[in-house]
């Protein structure tokens, strides 16, 4: 059994999570300014973290924050939380906001904050059955930026459960990009596997099962319509936290066989794989 997460680092301290607390002045609370990024902990290892620090510093340079410590720091801050919290399985979160605000909107020194989370990824149910979408016409407004603004999704939580589905994806004028959490993936009729290309987030698990497809299947980044989708053989998103998950319906239109498809289960167990190797090396 994992015990509840006891520490968290915030601004230079790692603190019971009582004490873990931010200043109301914060950007985050006055104005929603701020980024973060999220990496799985895996046998008490964190998993691919050089690519969520590279993305991290990306996002924070995209909305001029700036890192206050040095990545030693940071990666010394993940290690100790890491010791001290004993959560082998777990989702480690960095959230660096605006800071303390003089006047609640010119930027101070940034925030940083480190938070280790219980972490359930998705059960067997899901996998068998897939999940219905529904969509909705949004582009976020920094997509390339993991911003801590997610109003959007939660805004439109009441209408996913209403229409009986589990997640929203954004199309533009007819053209998908992503989930508020997730990145989107085709598999159309001869089995090439297509992700979108543009407004998006850069999904670390987006850039593994592309190169994971492109080892069986061709496999590209490209303009994706809701026509594209509708007419799939199959649908699955990406995350860290739900890894690959089919989607059997989105809006009305059932996709493929109504079923989780064979590429999509292929590739989830190649990132399965993938993981552990990972994993197994680092334990080496
Ligand atoms: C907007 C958005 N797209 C895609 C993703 C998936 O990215 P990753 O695979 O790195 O978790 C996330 C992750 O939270 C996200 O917030």
């Amino acid at each position: 059994m994992q015990s509840n997460p006891n520490y968290a680092y915030v601004r230079g301290q790692v603190l019971p999570l009582e004490q873990a607390t931010l200043h109301i002045s914060d950007l985050s609370i006055q104005r929603g300014y701020g980024v973060f990024d999220y990496f799985r902990v895996f046998h008490g290892k964190p998993v691919f973290l050089d690519d969520y620090l590279e993305r991290f510093h990306a996002s924070a340079a995209a909305m001029n924050l700036e890192v206050p410590v040095p990545d030693a720091d940071l990666r010394q801050a993940i290690d100790e939380l890491i010791r001290r919290n004993n959560l082998p399985l777990s989702g480690m979160k960095m959230i660096l906001t605006g800071g303390y605000s003089e006047n609640g909107y010119d930027p101070a020194e940034a925030s940083l904050i480190i938070q280790q989370q219980p972490l359930i990824l998705p059960g067997p149910e899901m996998l068998e059955q897939g999940i219905k979408v529904i969509t909705h016409e949004y582009v976020r407004e920094v997509p390339r930026a993991k911003t801590i603004n997610y109003t959007m999704g939660i805004r439109l939580i009441g209408e996913i459960r209403r229409r009986g589905a589990s997640d929203v994806l954004y199309q533009q004028n007819g053209v998908v990009s992503e989930f508020p959490r997730c990145n989107l993936f085709i598999v159309k009729q001869d089995n090439t596997v297509v992700t979108p290309a543009d407004n998006v987030l850069l999904g670390v698990t987006r850039k593994n099962v592309l190169a994971l497809a492109g080892k069986k299947y061709k496999a590209a980044e490209g303009t994706v319509t809701l026509e594209d989708v509708y007419g799939a053989k199959e649908v699955f998103l990406t995350s860290t936290t739900k890894r690959i998950v089919p989607i059997v319906q989105v809006d009305e239109q059932v996709i493929g066989t109504g079923k989780p498809g064979d590429v999509t289960l292929s590739l989830l167990q190649d990132l399965v794989q993938l993981e552990e190797e990972k994993g197994a090396k680092m334990l080496v």
